[in-house]
């Protein structure tokens, strides 16, 4: 089995790379966006065609939300025009196609977890670009798996765990957003799911959700890091309101997880022991 992943620097791309090796009857290909720039249709075709992968999990992506708002044709090109040249050239080479997408591609208004049967409406620019993208795809290449995840952190790139520890070590006070609520993910137990949905053979093509369990707020998951890490910081919560932004969040984003248990068997951590545990 040759899988080949796109993005390979992101949080996503490197937590493939590090649990990798507890894989080896999957052979690995990572290119980085340097390597492979997936805005480029005849570098796509000529990566294809050196490394013929069975499967390709598209880890790239722009994920600049609020600078998406000012550069909306650079958005355009990585969460649109990438997933379109990477579906085609799947379509060409008959591989399968693993893309990833978002809960901002939900406004954010609703009362309970969204399902992937619920209706769309992105409120920004990142959101509409990733929900294009989905759609770009399924126009395309039938063969593809969309799977939309939420609140990303790793050990690698950036992403808000890293900012509150970096944060902590710049500040004796800190005031974090406690009215949106979502659900973190752990880049590791996304890139173990994949990797299980990969190993499963299943064509069940279509989307899934992929986080991990629960729901917070951010200032419930910035409180969180610091109890982990025994960070003693004077903490405050705050409404949306009091931290504008020029991208708009959805107030409500948690996802509902029962379609990629049930069709993988796959078991999500609850996101505080994730934390604790990474
Ligand atoms: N982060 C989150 O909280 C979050 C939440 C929901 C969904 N997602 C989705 O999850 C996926 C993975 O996110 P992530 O957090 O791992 O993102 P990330 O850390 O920002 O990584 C994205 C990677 O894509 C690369 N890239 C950008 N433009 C490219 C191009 N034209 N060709 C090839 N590669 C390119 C970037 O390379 P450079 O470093 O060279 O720019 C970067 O390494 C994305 O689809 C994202 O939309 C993320």
């Amino acid at each position: 089995m040759v899988v080949l992943v796109t993005g390979s620097s992101g949080q996503l791309g490197q937590s493939l790379q590090k649990i990798a090796a507890n894989h080896p009857q999957i052979i690995f290909h990572f290119y980085s966006s340097s390597e492979l720039d997936i805005t480029d249709l005849a570098q796509c075709e000529t990566v294809f065609s050196a490394v013929k992968p069975s499967y390709c999990i598209n880890a790239a992506a722009y994920t600049a939300v609020d600078k998406a708002e000012s550069e909306p044709a650079k958005a355009f090109a990585v969460n649109v025009t990438g997933p379109e040249n990477l579906a085609k050239v799947c379509r060409e080479f008959g591989t399968l196609l693993i893309h990833i997408s978002t809960d901002f591609v939900f406004d954010g208004n609703a009362d309970k977890p969204y399902t992937e049967e619920d209706l769309p409406n992105p409120t920004g620019v990142y959101g509409k670009t990733k929900l294009e993208g989905e759609k770009a795809i399924a126009a395309i290449w039938d063969k593809h798996f969309i799977v939309r995840t939420s609140w990303v952190y790793s050990d690698f790139g950036n992403n808000f765990r890293k900012t509150m520890l970096r944060l902590a070590s710049e500040k004796t006070s800190l005031s974090v957003v406690n009215d949106q609520f979502g659900t973190p993910t752990n880049a590791l137990d996304l890139a173990e799911a994949l990797i299980t949905m990969i190993r499963s053979g299943k064509n069940t093509f279509g989307i899934y959700n992929f986080s991990n369990e629960g729901q917070c707020s951010w200032y419930d998951f910035a409180n969180k890091i610091f109890e982990i890490n025994k960070i003693k910081i004077d903490l405050q919560p705050i409404p949306t309101t009091h931290y504008p932004t020029p991208a708009k969040r959805p107030y409500f984003s948690v996802l509902d997880k029962s379609k990629i248990k049930k069709t993988f068997g796959i078991e999500i951590s609850n996101w505080e022991t994730s934390l604790k545990n990474k």
